[in-house]
């Protein structure tokens, strides 16, 4: 276990205490079969229930009675046969202990405690695994379709509560999340300039680093030159000098905590001066966003402060035109930027996402626009001291969205369509840190930065060549 047992013990009590009513179910993961049952997927503990337990192994459900206060880990026995083939691991009645779990039941017994549970309300968090889809069915009769509607708002809501503020010792574990996360993206810098380099080369060795070191990527590698598609898959092909590559990836420690950056390089070494101009704007917002953010703050104000700070700056280089508040109001920037400005992060590279956007990211005060680009904005909500925001901002060219909003004149007012067609091939560009809101304000995790204004690129570039 990653924390003391006092950590878990604690946790759990404060969500019994939020809950307040009822039978909390937490179902921990399963191995999930990749071609055949015994060739899996690499094992993945659920989030929510390692949270509460610290416990990895797959086979387990934690029940918790919020009116008695008692607490069940369900899970089988290790075999001779688990033994035999996967070496002598911590028994279920161990890892009971080892959480303060007062008591161990067979898994099979799970049923006799829904049985006898009649009448009173079940918490459970949205599935989005299919055996855990299948157990929920099982044990109380919901068809899988219609389990996110019957999932607990209370539990949700509790859960969010406790996940989004980072206590010292998870910030200590993002630290480490952060410091494998430099590693990577600074050897990819050094990589991209290489004749002959890949994509899916550099993705490669970037993930083998955090492999290496023990530890995962937090989400599947974007490595590619083609920076305007925003979750695009790194390919064989190789790099061409003079465009730009962008590599966004992150690791998730053994504990899975996690960090998520996002670089853009120049494969020749040196930015062209187009690209220059573009790197730096989409730089100045990054750092506008880190003198900004701070306690009671919103994050929409944050984002919106950046939309218009981008707009500015989009309209001295020719590409935007109008007034800068009418055009951010129209979500006129939007065709450079369709995404928010950030989102949680924590043991999910999205935080909780699993358990729906709204409840981590808005709240009674603040609910989700349907504009398109601002409807991505995945946190909006007040800013408190302890949580971990990404801060992301991108200009991308995206040839089919210029090709729509031209035939279709959408916010034609604010767009210089004919200077923007100049861009078509330009790519994208995004640079992301992991911002921890702090009582004066806010930092970005991790010790060591990896360059990201134009400059600082260039030199750690040409010196990695020394
Ligand atoms: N860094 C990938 C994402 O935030 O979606
Ligand atoms: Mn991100």
């Amino acid at each position: 276990m990653l924390f003391s047992q006092a950590t878990y013990i604690e946790r759990r009590r404060q969500l019994r205490d939020l809950v307040g009513d009822g039978i909390i179910l937490l179902f921990g993961n399963n191995n999930s079969p990749m071609n055949y049952p015994n060739n899996g997927y690499k094992f993945r503990q659920d989030s929510s229930f390692l949270y509460f337990t610290g416990q990895h192994r797959e086979g387990l459900t934690l029940a918790i009675d919020c009116n008695s206060g008692k607490e069940i880990l369900f899970g089988d026995e290790v075999s001779i046969d688990d033994i035999v083939w996967y070496g002598k691991v911590k028994s279920a009645a161990e890892m009971a202990e080892e959480s303060g779990i007062a008591e161990l039941r067979p898994y099979g017994r799970l049923a006799d405690l829904v049985a006898e549970a009649k009448g009173r309300t079940i918490h459970y968090l949205p599935p989005y695994r299919h055996e855990n889809m299948i157990e929920i069915m099982n044990l109380l009769g919901i068809k899988p379709e219609e389990q996110k509607a019957h999932s607990s708002v209370t539990l949700i809501k509790a859960i969010v509560k406790l996940r989004s503020i980072k206590s010292e010792e998870e910030i200590a574990e993002l630290e480490r999340a952060a410091a494998i996360g430099y590693k990577m993206h600074t050897t990819a810098m050094k990589l991209a300039t290489l004749p002959g380099m890949t994509e899916a080369y550099i993705s490669g060795v970037i993930e083998g680093i955090a492999c290496s070191l023990g530890s995962n990527i937090s989400f599947g590698n974007i490595v590619t030159m083609h920076g305007e598609i925003m979750h695009g898959c790194p390919s064989p092909v190789v790099l061409e000098p003079g465009r730009l590559l962008l590599v966004d990836a992150g690791a998730e420690t053994f504990e899975h905590y996690c960090s998520d950056n996002t670089r853009t390089m120049p494969i020749s070494g040196k930015f062209t001066q187009k690209q220059r101009d573009i790197v730096q704007i989409v730089a100045d917002c990054h750092d506008l966003a880190l003198t900004f953010a701070k306690p009671g703050l919103r994050w929409y104000d944050t984002h919106m402060a950046v939309c218009r700070l981008m707009t500015e700056r989009l309209k001295d280089l020719g590409l935007m035109k109008g007034n800068t508040d009418d055009a951010v109001a129209a979500g006129a920037h939007a065709m450079f930027m369709p995404h928010g400005l950030g989102h949680m992060m924590g043991m999910d590279v999205h935080d909780m996402e699993g358990l729906g956007q709204n409840y981590v990211g808005y709240d009674d005060t603040i609910q989700p626009s349907s504009q398109f680009g601002l409807a991505s904005l995945r946190f909006a909500r007040k800013l408190e001291v302890g949580h971990v925001i990404t801060d992301e901002p991108g200009i991308y060219f995206i040839p089919d969205l210029i090709d729509d909003w031209q035939r279709n004149g959408t916010n034609a007012d604010f767009i210089c369509f004919d200077k923007v067609n100049e861009y078509r091939d330009f790519g994208g560009v995004r640079i992301e840190d992991d911002v921890l809101i702090t009582p004066d304000g806010c930092r970005f995790l991790g010790e060591d930065r990896i360059p990201y204004h134009p400059a600082d690129v260039e030199e750690f570039i040409a010196k990695s060549k020394e």
